[in-house]
């Protein structure tokens, strides 16, 4: 059952087009991320599920029902948005009974949810405190406990991490995730963090001028990218640029200096066409100069990342490749030779 349904909406702020019909499903219960460069949409989307704006073209159901023309508080929808921030004056409490004063909740009823809720997000003892006297997870977590107080079935997050620090951002993701799933609430999530998207999301979104440039789970997202940009955007990405040529049934990429990369028989159709080879750095498989297969480099930059190397390689391919390896062994020294291959399944050719 899909629970908001997004069909052909565009939404112009004058001549600026921020949003261009955009088709998109949730799920009951899915949590879906939005990734996407500063001014892509994101946040324009979020606003007209929430009921903020109005979309110049499209239809907004949310439950099987057009609610294009409510307003935000007829939406079943809790929003936990940068700019939307706790009310400096008001304690915790009645921060996050708030939403339950506006809908005319018993007062008894108020006391119960609060508490419940601030339990949720470990933060029963605080309730008596003003924001300022909280740090800024806790903070978050207030706005979070805002926004589920009034168990609405779906959940808008708008960079809601983004002001803490690494470490505490890790903690309030796994709560987040820990509440959105036992809970069972529909959730969408903009994020300008990679890590967060792919460790959190059931389903990812990646916007790029207003357009949806690829939507799916994020391994698909991370392994078979429709495009340089999604591929660009998700992890770390070698491309090498060729044109596609293909002589007795054997298809190959040429680079620029000539080099030639064995490609699938299925690219020879597309022989003469310029492309983009996406290969990912954990993929290269390091061997010494004698090896019997492979392209030849030198590395010419180490460095270590707790769990891996990352080197940077000279390739005879014309382009300087980043490769990595698990582990804690550094095997190649900065002016070694090297051989390299990689299995031609983990390969991308990207048209666009
Ligand atoms: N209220 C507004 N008036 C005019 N332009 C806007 C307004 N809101 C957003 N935009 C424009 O729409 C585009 C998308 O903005 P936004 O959705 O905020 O992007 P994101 O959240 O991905 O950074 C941008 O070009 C932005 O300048
Ligand atoms: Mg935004």
């Amino acid at each position: 059952m899909s629970v908001i349904h997004l069909r052909a909406i565009s939404k112009e702020f004058g001549r600026v087009v921020a949003v261009d019909n955009v088709d998109m499903e949730v799920k009951d219960g899915e949590f879906m991320t939005i990734l996407g460069p500063s001014g892509s949409g994101k946040t324009t989307i979020l606003s007209m599920i929430a009921g903020f704006e109005a979309p110049t073209r499209g239809t907004i159901e949310i439950g099987n029902i057009d609610v294009t023309n409510d307003p935000p508080h007829k939406r079943d929808v809790g929003l936990v948005f940068q700019s939307y921030a706790l009310f400096p004056h008001l304690t915790v409490f009645n921060n996050v009974a708030f939403p339950l004063k506006v809908r005319k909740v018993p007062k008894s009823e108020i006391e119960m949810k609060v508490n419940k809720v601030l339990e949720l997000v470990r933060l029963e003892k605080f309730g008596n405190r003003k924001p300022n006297e909280l740090s800024g997870g806790q903070q978050q977590r207030v706005a979070l406990a805002r926004a589920f107080v009034f168990e609405p079935s779906i959940l808008l997050l708008d960079e809601p991490l983004a002001a803490l620090d690494r470490k505490l951002r890790q903690q309030v993701q796994v709560e987040i995730k820990e509440l959105q799933r036992s809970l069972g609430i529909t959730t969408i999530t903009v994020t300008h963090d990679q890590e967060e998207a792919l460790t959190m999301s059931d389903r990812m979104l990646i916007l790029n001028n207003g357009k949806i440039e690829q939507l799916g789970t994020p391994e698909e997202l991370y392994s078979k990218p429709k495009s340089r940009f999604v591929a660009d955007f998700l992890g770390m990405a070698n491309f090498f640029d060729g044109i596609i040529e293909s002589s007795n049934g054997n298809v190959y990429l040429t680079v620029k200096n000539g080099n030639k990369i064995e490609l699938d028989e299925q690219y020879e159709s597309s022989s003469g066409q310029y492309v983009s080879l996406l290969v990912r750095p954990e993929q290269f498989k390091m061997a010494t100069p004698d090896a019997e297969k492979g392209h030849s480099g030198k590395i010419i930059s180490s460095v270590y990342l707790g769990n891996e190397y990352r080197y940077q390689v000279e390739s005879e391919l014309g382009t300087k490749v980043i490769m990595t390896e698990a582990g804690n062994e550094c095997r190649w020294r900065i002016g070694d030779n090297i051989t390299f291959t990689w299995d031609e399944r983990d390969q991308r050719v990207l048209f666009k």
